[in-house]
């Protein structure tokens, strides 16, 4: 088996869990690769001999970005909707169905090749694992077939048929989602959502679809407190979900939920930055002791970025936390929101994928905010 040692790091973030801080930062770093795997990491001083070498030149070395959080299988474009909004009307959930329309009238390869565009387009960016939903098909056959898309570029997939109601009664369309659309996504998904907001499902039907995805074997996720407050978060903490994504409006009871169930928060700051709502608070759920992740939110409506790095620097400056912080919530957080131990970190054993910043440290991914500074992404030891 070949391996490789990437020398000369100026800092490496291996987010290793043991280490004093956060981060598990070593300066004038190496890493070794062997099978796609982490195999060493420490001192360039003391790195053993490799089959091939990579100079960093003093540049830093993080884990890729682990994005727990998009909506990428859909069709069709709605920037006047963006450019309404900056003109101050106000986002709403119903915003999803002009996707839905677009989506079930594109082929599976157009669709495809969207969704290769937008994964590439991660890549660039730092991005080495996704999670992609279904929930613009709302029908058995679109949700089914935009899973199917999906699984061609990732193992985390989540039916989301719970997006909105398409058309027609509401109680009828649960009634389609925990039966005959379920049956036909759950060989395609890892995950199951629910969008648990105003304008979309409420408690009673989020709990449904949950039990009905856990019944047939799926994990559950939740859409929640994005628009206003509500049930979404206490919901996912009493049933102990893994992670629950927004949560930009939270009472005192919802922290408390969060902190004491250990459910990860995953905060999307590229929403608040396109819908003009404010900043979830970060700082607040990290002093009381919530974990909290970063991810895209990539969709057409609330938020079209597929950049983590513009999320971290959103996180920082718009939401209180550190650039450690933000860059462990983007790496090591992400992947803990998917239930992953093989991902997120650059400690032996753990996959080897990882980012060459053309950048010193960490810090610059928010100190120059907008500038390309991904020089090089690996997935499984090979660059991509
Ligand atoms: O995560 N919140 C629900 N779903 C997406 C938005 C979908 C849309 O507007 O198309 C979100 O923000
Ligand atoms: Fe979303």
């Amino acid at each position: 088996m070949s391996s490789t040692v990437v020398t000369h790091i100026g800092e490496l973030v291996t987010n290793d869990p043991e280490a004093e801080d956060l981060l598990g930062a070593i300066a004038d770093a190496a890493l070794v690769v062997e099978g796609g795997r982490v195999a060493w990491v420490g001192p360039a001083a003391e790195a053993p001999d490799a089959d091939e070498q990579i100079d960093a030149g003093g540049r830093a070395v993080l884990p890729g970005f682990v994005d727990s959080h998009s909506h990428l299988v859909f069709a069709g474009d709605r920037s006047q909707e963006f450019a309404a909004r900056m003109a101050d009307t106000p986002y709403a959930a119903g915003g999803i169905r002009t996707t839905v329309a677009a989506t079930r009238a594109a082929t599976d390869e157009q669709l495809t090749s969207h969704v290769a565009r937008l994964v590439a387009e991660m890549r660039r960016q730092g991005t080495t694992t996704v999670e992609i939903k279904s929930g613009y098909g709302l029908t058995v056959k679109d949700e089914a077939r935009s899973l199917m898309v999906a699984r061609q570029f990732t193992e985390e997939t989540t039916f989301l048929g719970a997006h909105v109601v398409p058309e027609g009664d509401p109680a009828a369309y649960v009634e389609l989602v925990t039966g005959p659309m379920l049956d036909a996504a759950k060989e395609h998904a890892r995950w199951i959502d629910v969008f648990c907001e105003r304008g979309a499902f409420d408690e009673d039907q989020a709990r449904a679809v949950l039990a009905a995805g856990e019944r047939a074997g799926l994990k559950g996720r939740l859409h929640a407190n994005q628009l206003t407050f509500g049930p979404g978060v206490r919901l996912a903490a009493e049933l102990g979900l893994v992670a629950v994504d927004h949560c930009t409006y939270l009472d005192d009871a919802d922290v408390d939920a969060l902190r004491d169930s250990g459910t990860i928060a995953t905060l999307l700051p590229g929403v608040e930055f396109s819908t003009k709502q404010p900043y979830p608070d970060a700082r607040r759920l990290i002093d009381a002791g919530v974990r909290v992740a970063i991810a895209s939110d990539c969709n057409p409506g609330s938020c079209f970025t597929s950049s983590l790095p513009l999320c971290v620097a959103l996180a920082v400056r718009e939401m209180g936390m550190t650039p450690a912080e933000a860059v462990h919530a983007a790496t090591y957080r992400g992947a803990q929101a998917l239930d992953r131990d093989d991902v997120g970190a650059l400690t032996v054993g753990r996959r080897a994928d990882f980012t060459l910043l053309d950048a010193p440290s960490h810090v610059h991914l928010a100190y120059r905010p907008g500038v390309p500074l991904v020089a090089g992404t690996w997935v499984d030891g090979r660059p991509v």
